[in-house]
């Protein structure tokens, strides 16, 4: 939505350094981006002097990406010696797209290490700690990384993130080594560290030849876990938590289980996905959040998406492609049954269209429906719908 302008058509000259700034910010030349921050800063200093002041002190302050823990850390960044690569993702600040939505007891876990944090007096007056290490468990795709980036935007943090699948696949020989190097890194600056995809550690425990090599890494893993400052957080993810090995396991002190979204959760993710692009998605969430039941939220994300490219290429209204999505999907008979009436019911859509969508016949919808919620239905649509 654009907002109401007084000159709709004549570009303010904001706008047009706002253009050019994005111009230049999106070749990612930095000293170019900072020449011409500098000119706004000196632009601006009479008509609004806290953005130019605002200005200056960020280009004092040059939070490059190159260094965004300057403040807080010398240390270069950890490199693998044989790839160059750098290991670890840093998010110096880092941002959410959409709100996350978490269940009941990931709410309460995650809700408790911010408070936490925020009144650490309050803890150490009673002789405790804040909690250290948490461990996020549960499938691919319902938030597990998303959860330690809001925990970091939250604490206002930096996120570092050790992706353990992509170190275990350089040479394992080196992995202690760069293991280390990461966590020591991390601990000397204030941020939340995630080990993601921990479990990538054991699953390569059936490989005989490496057996030796593992064992260490378990041990330099333990160590660090141990070692870990209590100021900072060490958080961890796992899709298989069986394949960890216990010892590593017990270390943790919160164990978070992040499950797969009930049907509320589902349809409240539809509606905030599609409600910038769609105004008449309420008509559709409820009815799309069945056919996603069982599935996680990445799930639910990429058929949308795929859904709104071809609506978009096809020239088709996106109902249309929901409709398509409907009817191809692996609903038990009973549940298509079920779901056919309460839409009837609801007066979410008529009988025809019911059955258009699900498959089930307009006469076991009328069968099923209840005649008094229908009837509702009926006033409410303002139609005979039988
Ligand atoms: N709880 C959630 N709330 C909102 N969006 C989510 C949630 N979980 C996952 N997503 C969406 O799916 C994407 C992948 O989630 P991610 O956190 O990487 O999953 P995981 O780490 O559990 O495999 C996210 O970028 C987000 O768009
Ligand atoms: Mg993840």
């Amino acid at each position: 939505m654009t907002q109401p302008s007084n000159q709709p058509n004549k570009k303010t000259e904001i706008e047009a350094d706002l253009l050019q700034l994005a111009r230049i910010a999106l070749t990612g030349r930095m000293q170019d981006i900072q020449v011409i921050l500098r000119r706004f800063a000196k632009r601006y200093a009479s008509s609004m002097p806290e953005v130019a002041d605002g200005l200056t002190t960020l280009l004092h302050e040059l939070p490059t990406q190159a260094s965004p823990l300057r403040q807080q850390a010398d240390l270069p960044l950890p490199v693998d010696l044989d790839t160059r690569l750098h290991l670890l993702r840093v998010e110096a600040e880092p941002a959410l797209d959409h709100e996350p939505i978490f269940a009941p007891g990931v709410t309460s876990a995650l809700g408790q290490i911010v408070e936490e944090r925020r009144h650490p007096q309050k803890l150490i007056r009673a002789g405790l700690d804040p909690t250290r290490a948490a461990l996020f468990v549960g499938p691919p795709g319902v938030g597990k990384t998303m959860a330690a980036r809001w925990l970091a935007r939250e604490l206002g943090r930096p996120l570092l993130i050790l992706d353990l699948a992509a170190v275990m696949s350089t040479l394992l020989g080196r992995t202690g080594t760069n293991l280390r190097h990461v966590l020591e890194y991390a601990k000397s600056t204030n941020c939340v560290l995630l080990l993601d995809e921990l479990d990538a550690i054991a699953k390569r425990r059936d490989d005989h030849g490496e057996i030796g090599e593992l064992k260490r890494l378990v041990t330099v893993l333990i160590q660090q876990i141990d070692d870990w400052p209590s100021s900072g957080v060490l958080l961890a993810a796992t899709n298989h938590p069986d394949l960890l090995d216990p010892a590593i396991w017990r270390r943790f002190e919160l164990h978070v289980e992040f499950p797969l979204p009930d049907h509320s959760a589902i349809t409240r993710f539809i509606d905030g996905m599609l409600a910038p692009h769609f105004p008449a998605v309420g008509k559709w969430s409820e009815l799309l959040a069945v056919t996603f039941a069982g599935r996680s939220f990445s799930d639910v994300e990429r058929d949308l998406s795929v859904s709104r490219r071809s609506a978009v290429l096809g020239d088709v209204p996106l109902d249309e492609e929901f409709g398509r999505l409907l009817a191809n999907a692996s609903v038990a008979k009973r549940a298509r049954i079920r779901f056919a009436t309460t839409i009837v019911e609801q007066g979410l859509v008529s009988q025809r269209k019911a059955q258009e969508l699900t498959g089930v016949s307009r006469d076991t919808i009328r069968r099923r429906a209840s005649p008094k919620k229908t009837k509702i239905t009926k006033r409410r649509n303002g139609k005979d719908t039988s």
